[in-house]
């Protein structure tokens, strides 16, 4: 069980479909050639520069839209879901924090009112929201508090697989921190896969198992979290090594 393999990506390529000229499909391509695997209980990092594709990828390895070719194979049955890098455009500004956590459990056929008032009050509990924030809309949250609604919604269903999109970009050093030993804490509690998107390599390597490189919608390296940190192979990572280790005081760039 413990080395079970629950998502198979095999040489799969996608990017965004459109109407040109004259009503003509058009398909401009993001990624390509993109093959992993993730095991159960896995945390797979995903990281490269703004604007390489990391965000399609992950789109597209849940099922949120459809690959050119390839192949996306599943070990699992129920829905995988995705928290998003910007909580407040993510969540949706007229419902209370409470119906948003609930909706997801909607979509999944929970029909029990009662069951998916449980549902979010376990989850609610998990991700430590108040109780007074509970019944308030996602305007009136701070920022932290929005992004543990965001998580809230994306676990109320218990998934298998969870992508997370740059989870903490938005926040400030404090507030990551946070968010990132509370997603530690789930995933271990909650027995979760993820594929952990970010920009950001020293992070990726310390809250992920494996960490995936993307260059301009090309994988260009893979291998143990640490490893790929501390000794990159591709021209490209140890790039992103270096411009890491020279953005943290006294840790090589003399300043
Ligand atoms: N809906 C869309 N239609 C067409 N192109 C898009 C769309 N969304 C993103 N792109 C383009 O796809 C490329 C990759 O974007 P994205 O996957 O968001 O990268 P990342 O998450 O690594 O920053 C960018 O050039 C972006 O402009
Ligand atoms: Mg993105």
């Amino acid at each position: 069980m413990e080395h079970e393999t629950i998502l198979t990506v095999k040489d799969l390529s996608g990017g965004y479909r459109s109407r040109g000229l004259f009503g003509r499909r058009r398909e401009t391509p993001i990624f390509s050639g993109v093959s992993f695997t993730l095991r159960r209980g896995e945390t797979l990092g995903l990281v490269g520069e703004s604007g390489s594709g990391k965000s399609t990828l992950a789109r597209t390895v849940l099922g949120l839209q459809p690959p050119f070719s390839g192949e996306v194979i599943r070990g699992f049955f129920d829905r995988p879901q995705m928290i998003f890098q910007d909580p407040l455009g993510a969540l949706n500004p007229a419902m209370t924090v409470e119906h948003i956590a609930a909706e997801p459990l909607i979509a999944a056929g929970v029909r029990s009112r009662a069951e998916r008032e449980r549902a979010v009050k376990e989850i609610f509990d998990a991700v430590e929201l108040p109780e007074a924030c509970r019944g308030r809309r996602p305007g009136a949250l701070s920022g932290g508090q929005r992004q543990r609604v965001c998580i809230a919604a994306a676990l109320v269903t218990r998934p298998t697989l969870v992508a997370a999109d740059e989870p903490v970009s938005a926040l400030d050093v404090t507030l990551q921190a946070q968010i990132l030993s509370l997603l530690g804490r789930l995933r271990k509690e909650m027995g979760l896969s993820m594929l952990f998107v970010s920009h950001d390599l020293p992070l990726v390597s310390s809250f992920c198992d494996r960490v995936l490189v993307m260059q301009n919608g090309a994988i260009v390296e893979q291998g143990d979290a640490a490893k790929v940190l501390s000794s990159p192979e591709h021209p490209f990572t140890k790039r992103l090594a270096a411009a890491a280790l020279g953005e943290i005081p006294g840790r090589g760039k003399k300043v």
